[in-house]
Formats: structure tokens, sequence, C-alpha cells
């Protein structure tokens, strides 16, 4: 069976992508126990991303055999004079598994295609999981807003060997959808979505050839919850959801995690 990083690929891969929240470490222990319990009860692998401050004290406490830590941003460079910022390796070293990379929030900050492409390399070549965020802040009648994807896909993979393009996971967050601060809330309908991946596909079967293509994980972001995430698994046709709001919510993210585990 085909296995992405340390991940069943027969299963939906749910990530919670928690932004800057919870406010406290003991809530950020509570979520991560809630959500460790219903991983191990449905024997499911998925992720969260809780801000850098609590990664440590949660990789302690550890996610066991089916919950992974996944971080919400990394420095291209190794060690050096970047106040503030954490490396590739330091991420490694306490034992993350996926990266969040080029999120439409961060883009929003300033981080350019260069930057996202240094940072999906870097996190590569440190056997850690990219998460390649991509996704259009809006979309228009004549279809430029596909243009918008296709350069974020190209740019965003362009440092990487075809083997390591294989391993990557491309996020597709469409920025008019994902709710809070950067988007307008809307929702992409399955239609889009399934549309969308199709089209990700394409892109990806032309650079890369066609298997290459077929091997990479595509989940979907934006507003994801408990009453949407099945239509968009069945059609929609992703491969999973990084989710933000939602995973902020034990109860809920748990049914997310409960739809997939069902998909
Ligand atoms: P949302 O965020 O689920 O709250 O829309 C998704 C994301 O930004 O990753």
């Amino acid at each position: 069976m085909q296995k992405r990083s340390m991940h069943d690929i027969s299963k939906p891969l749910v990530i919670g992508n928690w932004k800057m929240n919870p406010e406290t470490l003991r809530e950020a222990h509570l979520l991560f126990s809630h959500v460790k319990k219903q991983s191990g009860a449905l024997k499911m692998q998925a992720a969260v991303a809780p801000p850098f401050v609590f990664l440590g004290a949660l990789a302690r406490e550890r996610g066991g055999k089916y919950l992974a830590l996944a971080a919400q941003n990394v420095h291209t460079e190794r060690s050096g004079t970047f106040t503030g910022e954490v490396s590739a390796r330091m991420l490694k070293s306490i034992g993350v598994t996926y990266v969040i990379i080029g999120h439409s929030e961060r883009r929003a900050m300033g981080e350019t295609d260069e930057t996202v492409a240094a940072k999906v390399k870097v996190v590569c070549k440190t056997n850690m999981t990219p998460v390649l965020c991509i996704g259009e802040s809006e979309r228009d009648a004549a279809g430029g807003y596909l243009g918008t994807v296709e350069h974020q896909l190209k740019s965003g993979l362009s440092a990487l060997t075809k083997k390591q393009v294989a391993s990557t996971i491309i996020a597709y967050e469409p920025v008019w959808a994902i709710s809070g601060g950067s988007g307008k809330g809307k929702t992409a309908t399955p239609t889009d979505v399934h549309e969308m991946k199709l089209f990700i596909q394409k892109v990806l079967a032309d650079s890369y050839g066609r298997k290459t293509a077929e091997a990479i994980t595509i989940i979907y972001g934006g507003s994801v919850n408990a009453s949407n995430a099945r239509s968009l698994l069945e059609e929609g046709m992703v491969d999973g959801f990084l989710t933000g709001g939602a995973s902020l919510k034990a109860k809920e993210f748990n049914t997310i995690l409960k739809i997939a585990h069902a998909h």
C-alpha cells in the first residue's frame, strides 16, 4: 500500500491549523488530548499545527501512534542571526512531521513565492513533509484565478526534485473561503473543489508526469466544518483537509475525523 510519510494514503488526512490559538498552554494541552483520544480510538492518522511556543510541550506529551505534529511556518536557514525564527532541524528534532508553508495569511504578511519555494525545499531536505498552501484571492469570470493557482503551485515546487515533489502535500485554500481574518467566509462548493483538484493534477501531470501527479496528496481548506466535510470528500474528492476554525473545537474536529475515517 502507498504511504505518505507516516500516513496510510487510503484514509483522508486531516490537519488542524490552530493559527494563533489557543491563548494558554493549558488549553492547548486540553485540545490536544481530546484530539489524541479520538485519533487513537479511530486508529486514524491526523495532525495538528499548534503555535511554535506550544509545539515542544505537546511533542513531549506525544500524540501516540496516530496524532502527528505540524508546524505553521519555518525559516529557510539552518541556524544563525535570525531573531525570532525557527529552523527545520529544530522542528525535526522535537518530532514535527508536517510543516505548513505559504499560508495565505503569511503571504499577506509579505511572504514571497521565492521564500515559499526555499521553505518547501528545506523541509523536504530535513525529511519532513511540506504542506504547500496555494489559492486565489478571488474568482473572476474569465478564469484568471487558474493562472494564479498554477503559478503558486509551480513556483512553490520549483526547487524540488521529482522524487521530493511526489512526497509533498498540496493544500488548496481559496482565500475567499477561509473563515475569519483574511477570507470573506464564503464556502467553496464540492464542485469548485473537485474542478480545482483536477486542474492541480493536470498542472502536476504536465510538469512531472501522471504517475507523480497521482501520488501527490491534495487536501482542501477553507471553512471546512462538520456539516460540509462529507460532501467535500465525496463530491470534492479531495484527499483530506486543512481545517482552521473547526480545529479549535474538539467536538467538531473529532466529528470531522470520524467523517474522514468513514470515507
Ligand atoms: P478555516 O481556515 O477552516 O478557519 O477557514 C483554514 C485555513 O486557513 O487553513
